[in-house]
């Protein structure tokens, strides 16, 4: 297929035209609240290895498969009482959660990579729930990029990234939350945290006690077998070198500013996450400013320092990934 991709605002008729495309084994892009996903239908073993060409993806790396609801997540994996504690209470959210997999689960093992776990999640963005109940099936997607490089948050961003990989890019607007969803391992004791994101630690904790997180000793002393293979140390990353941190700007990099940036002068040009220093606001705006400021003119993107809280411990955790180096082995 040579053809552009339709780039097509998500009205009643291109929903099932979406469904139709992924029931016949085709790669449609969606909106979830989070980043847009590369969607295929989880059952289709052709379709599925279909994603990891268009991205380019390890294939040691497992997908996210997107379900409507709890009911037929169940259909797929195994829920504990704690599992089935979070699933009722952050979804439709910006949360996967990783559980063991049915024996007589309803989709390709392709999309498990050869683990016996199963990543799911309900997504609550209005235009990815449509498309599930036309589509009447699970969706597995992955953030639709090539793999490695910077997020898609915007339409634009799918069809530079993917062009004719893809063969229709349901055009929902901007994700809101701009990150990619929060994921827990439910299926080793204790539970860890593989990927921070909006939903933090602590709602976690407090909803079912004590979980691992990547930095903790524990599992920094461990070796890296790909229970979360898409940690890899360097992610999310632009062609750009990134440096993190940045208190003074060169006159040929670019800044990423996050609160009043006036002390720092120069630099070639300069992007603001959030003036007024609002986390969220940052978030939803990191990969959209990453993209802009991931242009040849410009050495370098410096980048002002975070905070280590709530949702800044995600963006921090994206950032280093930018930062680390581009040939890097898994994490740690
Ligand atoms: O917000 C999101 O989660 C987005 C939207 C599209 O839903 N999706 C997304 O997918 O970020 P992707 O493929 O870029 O990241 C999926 C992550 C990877 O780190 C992968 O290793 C992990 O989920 N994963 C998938 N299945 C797993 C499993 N069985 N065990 C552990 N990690 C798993
Ligand atoms: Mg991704």
């Amino acid at each position: 297929m040579t053809h552009r991709p339709e780039i097509i605002p998500p009205s009643t008729d291109a929903i099932r035209r979406a469904a139709e495309l992924l029931r016949a084994g085709d790669l449609v892009a969606f909106p979830t609240e989070t980043v847009y996903g590369l969607g295929a239908d989880a059952t289709n073993e052709t379709a599925l290895a279909a994603i990891y060409a268009a991205k380019g993806r390890p294939r040691f790396n497992p997908l996210i498969v997107h379900v409507p609801d709890l009911e037929a997540a169940e259909t797929i994996g195994i829920f504990d009482e704690r599992a089935k504690v979070l699933a009722q209470c952050l979804w439709a959210g910006p949360f996967t959660v990783v559980v063991p997999r049915r024996a007589d689960a309803p989709v390709s093992p392709a999309v498990s990579c050869g683990l016996d776990t199963v990543a799911l999640r309900v997504p609550g963005n209005v235009v990815a729930r449509r498309l599930l109940e036309e589509f009447g099936g699970a969706i597995a997607a992955p953030s639709a990029n090539r793999s490695g490089g910077i997020s898609p948050t915007t339409p634009m961003h799918v069809a530079t990234s993917l062009g004719e990989r893809v063969a229709m890019i349901l055009a929902g607007g901007r994700c809101e939350v701009g990150l990619e969803s929060t994921i827990v391992d439910m299926s080793v004791e204790p539970p860890r945290l593989l990927r921070p994101g909006r939903i933090g630690r602590k709602s976690i904790e407090g909803l079912i006690g004590p979980i691992l997180a990547p930095d903790d000793d524990i599992i920094a002393s461990e070796t890296n077998v790909p229970s979360a293979p898409g940690q890899l140390l360097s992610h999310y990353a632009p062609r750009l070198p990134v440096r993190l941190n940045a208190a003074t700007v060169a006159p040929t990099e670019a800044l990423l500013a996050f609160g009043p940036d006036r002390f720092i002068r120069g630099g070639a040009t300069r992007l603001n996450l959030s003036p007024e220093g609002d986390l969220l606001e940052a978030a939803a705006n990191l990969y959209a400013m990453l993209h802009r400021l991931d242009k040849p003119d410009y050495s370098a993107i410096a980048v002002m320092s975070i905070p280590e809280t709530s949702i800044g411990i995600a963006i921090n955790d994206r950032l280093r990934r930018a930062a680390a180096p581009r040939d890097s082995v898994p994490n740690p």
